[in-house]
């Protein structure tokens, strides 16, 4: 313990400075504009790997974005941690919103981070929580006790659904062998009291276009004589939630597994402050389905919500216009048991059922993924768990998220192993947010507790 706090203290202004430099790359997988960059970020990956000391590192090259991996392998009869990880990052913009722009990484101190946080787009989400891994792989091979072997598995495409990491992993099951699968790319519940991600939330991302007549029209001459497609939309998004914030769709909820009461009032034991949340937020109340709690809302409970819509003119001034075309792009968090193919096939027969003659509708599928639950008598489970309570001097709560990360059950479902989420960020680090930022001290601490997670993975694996 005190070797592992010393190594940490006495290299964190290298380790600090290597992040920021990681964070420098603004490896945005959306947008072409930043391909170069993400691959020069797979470079600079690799190259850390290799520095903290992998036998063997290299690119995988994708349909898409190249998938690092590299590993050491020290004994093949020991247990075999595979890190998993994504260098690449969400789009920055509003930028205008950033205090600091996204990719000339400060740090500066928070209410929340005396200590200070790095500002960047993916200080947390998720090269500075990738980054840990490294950093603790480092502190492990200088120190002389990496106790297992490791595979680290680090991808460029997690942003954008992971769709090429499920063909590397479908036809690398044997490369990528291993007895647990460790990611830090979620958070916990705060600085004091750390928490165990066992649940993560599926997905489904459809676009929808609406489309009226062949032209825009003058509003004045054809309104309200021909279907406006903004309306229309406007009024078909309404219509996917009822009264009582219940998703309207036909079949949606068959398969959404209810947790008993016992379980729920274990969930509402977690910590949490519904003042503070609405203050952190300024917003005077909290909104969404009707018999279920906030935290409920977010982690056990189905959504679906519009991330974008546009649309007609909406540039400076006025302009009287009818648009010919409407469009939104709609995500729908599912949980386990909810099958996110069935319920893009749902929502597309739903969507397409109640559009209004006059219109005509078309929903592109993007992505999806398969929501994830991990139960926490596992080793890993306990392994984590005893890393957090050494570090913290709290043991971890176990909290399902309301995120996904989809390929986590593709993971189980081909590696058959189970994943276990230690994720050190806060709610409050703004991801995929202007001002992303990461704190020092949850940074540090990360490479503090994860050697603790491999010595106690070993040990309870015999
Ligand atoms: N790291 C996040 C997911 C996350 C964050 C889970 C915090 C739990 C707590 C990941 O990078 C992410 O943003 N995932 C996307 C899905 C993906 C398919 C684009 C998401 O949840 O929106
Ligand atoms: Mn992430
Ligand atoms: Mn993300």
């Amino acid at each position: 313990m005190e070797n592992r706090n010393s190594y940490v203290q006495q290299h964190k202004e290298r380790f600090i400075n290597e992040l920021v430099e990681l964070l420098k790359i603004p490896s945005v997988s959306a947008d072409t504009a930043f391909s170069q960059d993400v691959l020069d970020t797979a470079e600079a990956v690799k190259i850390s790997l290799e520095k903290a000391g992998c036998d063997f590192v290299e690119i995988c090259e994708t349909a898409g974005y190249p998938i690092v991996y590299g590993e050491k392998i020290i004994d093949p009869s020991l247990p075999t941690v595979l890190v998993y990880g994504h260098y690449d990052v969400q789009p920055a913009d509003p930028v205008e919103l950033w205090t600091s722009p996204p990719f000339e990484p400060v740090i500066k101190p928070t209410a929340i981070h005396p200590d200070g946080a790095i500002f960047a787009r993916g200080a947390c989400d998720d090269k500075g929580q990738m980054y840990m891994h490294v950093k603790a792989f480092e502190y492990m091979i200088q120190s002389n006790t990496l106790p297992c072997n490791v595979k680290f598995m680090i991808e460029g495409e997690e942003e954008v659904g992971s769709v090429n990491l499920k063909t590397f992993v479908e036809n690398n099951t044997e490369k990528l062998k291993n007895d647990v699968i460790l990611i830090s790319d979620t958070g916990m519940i705060s600085n004091q009291q750390p928490s165990i991600t066992t649940g993560l939330r599926g997905l489904s991302y459809v676009e929808v276009e609406v489309t009226g007549p062949n032209r825009d029209l003058h509003s004045g001459l054809y309104g309200g004589a021909v279907a406006n497609p903004i309306n229309i939309l406007s009024k078909m998004i309404a219509s996917l939630h009822d009264e009582n914030n219940h998703i309207t769709i036909p079949g949606f909820y068959d398969n959404v597994e209810e947790l008993s009461l016992e379980e729920r009032a274990e969930m509402g034991k977690a910590p949490f402050s519904l003042e503070n949340y609405k203050k952190a937020l300024d917003i005077n109340d909290v909104y969404g389905e009707k018999g279920y709690t906030t935290n409920e809302r977010n982690s056990i409970r189905p959504t679906l919500d519009v991330n974008g819509i546009w649309g007609g003119y909406t540039g400076e001034g006025a302009k009287t216009v009818i648009a010919s075309k409407a469009y939104a792009k709609i995500s729908m968090r599912l949980v386990p048991n909810q099958d996110w193919e069935v319920i893009t096939d749902l929502f597309t027969k739903h969507f397409i059922s109640i559009a209004p003659a006059g219109v005509s509708v078309v929903v592109k599928p993007h992505h999806g993924g398969q929501g994830y639950v991990t139960p926490i008598d596992s080793i890993g489970y306990q392994a984590a768990n005893k890393a957090y309570t050494e570090t913290f001097g709290v043991p971890a709560i176990p909290v399902r998220s309301g995120g996904s990360i989809p390929i986590v059950a593709l993971f189980e479902k081909e590696l058959k192993s189970k994943t276990i989420l230690m994720g050190f960020g806060l709610d409050s680090d703004a991801i995929h947010s202007p001002n992303e930022h990461f704190g020092i001290f949850n940074y540090l601490k990360g490479i503090e507790t994860i050697p603790l997670f491999y010595k106690y993975f070993v040990e309870l694996s015999k």
